[in-house]
C-alpha cells in the first residue's frame, strides 16, 4: 500500500480561514481583534524567522499580532516584568515567549509566569495540569496540529495503538496524553526505548517527535499505519529532512505527513486557533 499525503500546508490554510471567521465574529461581538504578543529576545535566525511569520499570519486571519523584540542581554528581571505587563493588559489574550532564551535566560520562572488563560502556546504548568486531567484549557500547538490532521485522515483512534517517539513538554508528552484522551492506547518511546523496531511495528499510529533524522526506519512501520513525522533535521546535504525514513515509510503507511510541509505548517495555524479561543473564552468569563 502506498500511503496519501497529509497535506499540512492544505489543512493549515483550512484551519486558518476558520480562525478567520471567528476572529471576524469576535471583532463583531467585542469591537476588539483577539491580540497575540510574541516575545522575541535576541537574535536567533530561526526564531526571527518563526517570529515574523506568527506576526504575519496573526494580521492574515484578522488577529492583532504585536512582536515584542527584545536585545540578546535582556535580564530575567526585565523579561518578566514585560510577562507581568502583558498578564495585565486586558485587551491581549495570548502571550508567547519565543524558545529558545540566551544563555543568561531561564524559561521556567518566564513561562511559569505567564497567565494561564493568555497561554496560547499551553507550556505552562496550569496548562499541562488541565491536560493531564483532561480538563478544558489550551494546548501546545504542535501536538494540536498532530491531532487535527489525524482528524482529517478519519482515521478512527479509539482502541488503536499509538506509538510516541519523543517525550519533550513541547510534543512527546502532551500528543500521547491528547491520544490517550481520544481512547488510544498509546506507549511512550524515547531516545532510550529498546527494541524501538518491535513497538513501531505494532502501532497502529506513529508520531515521531524525538530530533533524530530518520531514527525511525520505512521497514518497521506496519502496514496501513498512519505516520506524523514532527522532526525537522538536517542532513549532509542541507536539506530538510524528519524523523522517518520517508520514502520507505510511504511505502507501508496508509497516511504519512512529509518534511518539509507536513506538521511544520500546522504549529502556527493551531497557536491563532489557541488565541481566538482563549479571547472567546476570557469574554465569555467576563460576564
Ligand atoms: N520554539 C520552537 N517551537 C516553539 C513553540 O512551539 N513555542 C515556543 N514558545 N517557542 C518555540
Amino acid at each position: 500500500m502506498a500511503g496519501q499525503l497529509l497535506d499540512g500546508k492544505a489543512i493549515a490554510k483550512k484551519v486558518r480561514a476558520e480562525v478567520k471567521q471567528r476572529a471576524e465574529a469576535f471583532f463583531e461581538a467585542h469591537g476588539r481583534k483577539p491580540g497575540l504578543h510574541v516575545v522575541l529576545v535576541g537574535e536567533d535566525p530561526a526564531s526571527q524567522v518563526y517570529v515574523r511569520n506568527k506576526e504575519r499570519a496573526a494580521g492574515k486571519a484578522g488577529l492583532d499580532g504585536h512582536v515584542h523584540r527584545l536585545p540578546a542581554d535582556t535580564t530575567q528581571a526585565d523579561l518578566e516584568a514585560l510577562v507581568a505587563k502583558l498578564n495585565a493588559d486586558p485587551a491581549i489574550d495570548g502571550i508567547l515567549v519565543q524558545l529558545p532564551l540566551p544563555e543568561q535566560l531561564e524559561a521556567q520562572p518566564v513561562l511559569d509566569l505567564i497567565d494561564p488563560s493568555k497561554d496560547v502556546d499551553g507550556l505552562t504548568p496550569m496548562s499541562a495540569g488541565l491536560l493531564m486531567d483532561g480538563r478544558p484549557g489550551l494546548r501546545p500547538c504542535t501536538p494540536s496540529g498532530c491531532m487535527r490532521m489525524l482528524e482529517e485522515t478519519g482515521v478512527e483512534l479509539e482502541g488503536k495503538r499509538a506509538l510516541v517517539v519523543g517525550r519533550s513538554l513541547l510534543v512527546g508528552k502532551p500528543v500521547a496524553l491528547m491520544l490517550l484522551a481520544k481512547n488510544a492506547t498509546v506507549t511512550m518511546a524515547h531516545s532510550r526505548t529498546k527494541e524501538l523496531a518491535a513497538r513501531v511495528a505494532e502501532a497502529d499510529v506513529v508520531v515521531a517527535a524525538v530530533g533524530r533524522a530518520e531514527l525511525v526506519k520505512g521497514e518497521w512501520v506496519k502496514e496501513g499505519a498512519v505516520v506524523l513525522d514532527v522532526g525537522i533535521n538536517r542532513n549532509e546535504e542541507g536539506k530538510l529532512i524528519g524523523d522517518v525514513e520517508f520514502a520507505a515509510a510511504k511505502e507501508r503507511a496508509s497516511w504519512i505527513t512529509p518534511v518539509p510541509g507536513g506538521v511544520g505548517p500546522m504549529t502556527i495555524a493551531m497557536l491563532l486557533a489557541n488565541t481566538v479561543t482563549a479571547a472567546e473564552r476570557r469574554e465569555a468569563g467576563k460576564d
